[in-house]
């Protein structure tokens, strides 16, 4: 395929003349450089075949036709790369899925925040405990939680510790899903050992039985088995915010043209970095993948305009998301005013929704946390707007785990603050569990049956 045009004055180093923020700061430059000269030389973690899919899929997604899920951790860990929690948070998303193509009659993409979401930008550059101060923990991609001196010190080994990663995570999950995992005939497969007891599951189960008796009713009609619903397609994401290690992994490939961050299949810039003029936006403007910004109440109309120029020049279908993470209490005000700057410019984005990021709150106890019915609220109320003003709203950004956790708030079971202490396992975001994402999948469903 023909290049449409090249990004001008583009390289994937390019970035380097431009104002970063939310970088490490490594002391040993030839360690880091030493690390990143590895990097580079390893395979990639994707290629670029998938990348085109999923944009394909995407362009779908901006039509209308097709819906985006796009969940996983706040921040992976090295220490939770271990087949329970993969396989579990895959069949959180499986299920999700499910209820979603059900309920919408729409077929669904899946992105996992997986196989490389380890760097985190921080509000502020160091923490300080009793009179001891020290920098903040960056993610494991940069440093350790720790609270120690040592544990702190950003080590340009741990990129190469996150590419491995990533690839282990990204290996068991391509053999889980080839293997047959995702087999439409076989959701039993994604039963949670927590599940039983849960309200959620009993609506669940139904669906099943009824989805599993179409399938068999079909597969009668045809007289054979449908193999395509043996399997589904799963890609990756993570917020591309490191960017030495993003620049490594860019790579030109054999018949193609231009460049692709093979890192993973969908990098996003967060809210910390989304200046027009800053590092983060000259990286992203410059690769084939699809890409997302994620814009808030103080992202001005003409940025996101400028954005949506720089990171999709060529308005190519499927290129460009824009995931609004404005806070139930903000979204009214705030996304009229983003969907119409955009609307009058002409461009056209993927509007997704993050419930989750304009929607933290800290408990007297010290616990970070979000409330269910203010994430369920921004979803709810994103959905009607975008319907309202002629836009759509086109997929979810969630975070959620498959592990029976308590740091949300709410929900069918009522979780309130005495409880968050009994499984909260985040270093970072609160997460929702496996019961709260069933119950958000239905009623994102239930939201859009109303409209
Ligand atoms: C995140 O997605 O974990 C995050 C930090 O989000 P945002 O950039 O929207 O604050
Ligand atoms: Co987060």
């Amino acid at each position: 395929m023909q290049p449409i045009s090249l990004p001008k004055n583009w390289t994937p180093s390019s970035w380097q003349s431009f104002p970063a923020k939310q970088q490490a700061h490594y002391d040993d430059p030839e360690a880091l450089q030493s690390a990143l000269d590895t990097l580079a030389s390893l395979p990639p973690l994707v290629t670029s075949w998938e990348v085109m899919s999923l944009k394909g899929l995407l362009a779908e997604v901006q039509a209308g036709k097709r819906f985006l899920l796009q969940g996983g951790d706040c921040a992976e860990s090295f220490a939770d790369c271990n087949p329970s929690i993969i396989s579990n948070r895959l069949k959180v998303l499986l299920q999700m899925s499910l209820v979603l193509i059900h309920g919408l009659h729409m077929p669904v993409v899946r992105v996992g925040r997986f196989a490389g979401q380890f760097a985190k930008p921080r509000s502020i550059d160091t923490e300080t405990r009793d009179g001891v101060t020290l920098p903040s923990y960056r993610g494991d991609l940069v440093n350790d939680q720790s609270f120690t001196a040592e544990a702190r010190r950003p080590d340009p080994q741990r990129l190469l510790q996150g590419h491995a990663n990533s690839a282990i995570t990204m290996n068991f999950v391509r053999a889980l899903i080839e293997g047959g995992f995702a087999d439409l005939h076989h959701p039993e497969y994604w039963d949670l050992d927590w599940m039983a007891h849960s309200e959620q599951y009993r609506e669940y189960q139904e669906l099943v039985k009824s989805i599993s008796d179409s399938v068999h009713f079909s597969e009668i009609l045809a007289g054979r088995k449908l193999n395509n619903l043996s399997r589904v397609d799963f890609f990756s994401s993570h917020e591309a915010l490191h960017l030495p290690y993003e620049q490594a992994l860019t790579r030109q490939v054999p018949r193609q043209w231009g460049w692709f961050n093979l890192s993973t299949h969908f990098p996003w810039i967060g809210l910390r970095t989304n200046d027009v003029d800053g590092a983060h936006v000259e990286f992203l403007r410059g690769i084939r993948n699809p890409v997302g910004v994620k814009v808030g109440a103080d992202t001005s109309s003409a940025d996101l305009v400028r954005l949506a120029s720089l990171l999709n020049p060529q308005r190519e279908a499927g290129k460009l998301l824009f995931i609004h993470r404005l806070g139930a209490e903000h979204v009214e005000d705030a996304l009229p005013r983003m969907i119409q700057a955009m609307q009058k410019s002409g461009h056209e984005v993927i509007w997704s929704c993050d419930p989750m990021h304009g929607n933290t709150e800290s408990t007297q106890n010290g616990f970070k946390t979000r409330r269910f019915e203010n994430i369920r609220n921004e979803l709810e109320l994103s959905f009607q707007i975008h319907k309202k003003m002629g836009s759509h709203l086109g997929g979810v950004h969630l975070e959620l785990t498959g592990e029976n956790v308590t740091e949300c708030l709410g929900g069918a079971r009522e979780l309130v603050e005495a409880d968050l202490h009994k499984a909260y396992k985040s270093q970072v975001d609160p997460r929702l569990n496996y019961e709260q994402s069933l119950e958000l999948a239905m009623a994102i469903v239930g939201q859009f049956q109303r409209l």
